[in-house]
């Protein structure tokens, strides 16, 4: 099917996502249609070895350190796209870079070597809503716009790639993910952050972003009765929360849970609150897509 141009929902590590083959006019036209993308918000790439995204793109020393340590895995480089990649300009919302990714997941690794193709695929969700960590959250989102979603079961970490861009001596975070911060500094050093005076690096670090339909209050120790409470570790309250993302205030469990609790109350309340989460590890990634579901509730104001 990805050979004909086709759509697949491909399990990762981090969450389900929408393939295409990265070569293919069609196809890379089809994922942002599918998904409602703006076409100025470029798409992952995904290839199956360090040796198949050394042919895409030029690493830098950083890149290549990180590269080495951490794929496969749940981390994306972002990197000069090269002339000769083969990588439909439109994947890359016709910048020259391209970000990549050798994810760890088994199936998609097979995926990636049965097709011998690059495979753009951004999460498998309508653009803005909630990350698809099931293969039946796929088919929820986008029913018949996906030809076939191999269904591997829940997706291990839950939330997406960290997202470096490693084009320069001192790479920058542009987006949080399942490899936590202090692990990729370890390894290259401090990184720059994102929200510098070079504005919207990533034009997908919307503020809006993974909403749920209910309004979002975060840092809630004590919910209002109409409430749906999403808790972490046992709440201090005693108010007892509907679903915890981690009754024993394991990071990793959170992050697994996070995108399907959150569906999960999104379709019994019209309110949610969240109790704190810390921001170590994987706790930055969790505290940014909670952010981002809550910001269209703090605009309005309700
Ligand atoms: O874990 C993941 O990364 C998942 C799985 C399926 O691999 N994919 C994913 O894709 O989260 P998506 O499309 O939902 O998010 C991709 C992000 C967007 O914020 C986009 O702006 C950014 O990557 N991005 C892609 N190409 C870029 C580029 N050339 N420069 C800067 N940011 C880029
Ligand atoms: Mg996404």
């Amino acid at each position: 099917m990805l050979r004909a141009g086709k759509l697949v929902g491909m399990p990762t590590e981090t969450v389900y996502g929408l393939a295409g083959d990265a070569t293919d006019p069609n196809a890379v036209a089809a994922i942002y249609a599918a998904k409602g993308r703006p076409r100025i918000n470029p798409l992952i790439v995904h290839v199956h070895t360090f040796d198949a995204a050394l042919e895409l793109a030029e690493f830098t020393p950083s890149a290549m350190r990180l590269a080495e340590h951490l794929w496969p895995g749940p981390l994306t480089l972002v990197l000069t796209r090269r002339p000769s990649s083969g990588i439909v300009d439109a994947a890359a919302a016709g910048l020259p870079s391209i970000a990549l990714r050798v994810p760890a997941h088994p199936v998609a690794l097979k995926l990636l070597r049965l097709t011998q193709r690059p495979l753009a695929a951004p999460s498998a969700n309508l653009s803005e809503e909630l990350s698809p960590t099931q293969a039946a959250h796929v088919i929820e989102s986008l029913g018949e716009r996906v030809a076939l979603v191999l269904d591997a079961g829940p997706c291990p970490a839950g939330v997406e790639s960290a997202i470096i861009d490693a084009r320069t001596d001192r790479p920058t975070l542009l987006r949080p993910g399942a490899v936590s911060r202090e692990t990729i500094e370890g390894l290259v050093g401090p990184l720059s952050s994102a929200h510098g005076s070079q504005g919207i690096v990533a034009p997908g670090m919307m503020r809006r972003h993974y909403a749920p339909r209910a309004h979002l209050r975060l840092n809630v120790l004590a919910p209002e009765p109409d409430e749906g409470y999403l808790g972490f570790s046992p709440p201090p309250s005693g108010r007892q929360a509907h679903l915890n993302l981690s009754v024993h205030g394991d990071i990793h469990e959170a992050a697994a849970n996070l995108f399907g609790m959150l569906r999960a109350l999104d379709a019994r309340f019209a309110r949610i609150a969240v109790a704190p989460v810390p921001m170590q590890g994987l706790g930055e990634a969790i505290n940014d897509r909670l952010a981002r579901a809550a910001a269209k509730s703090e605009q309005d104001g309700v």
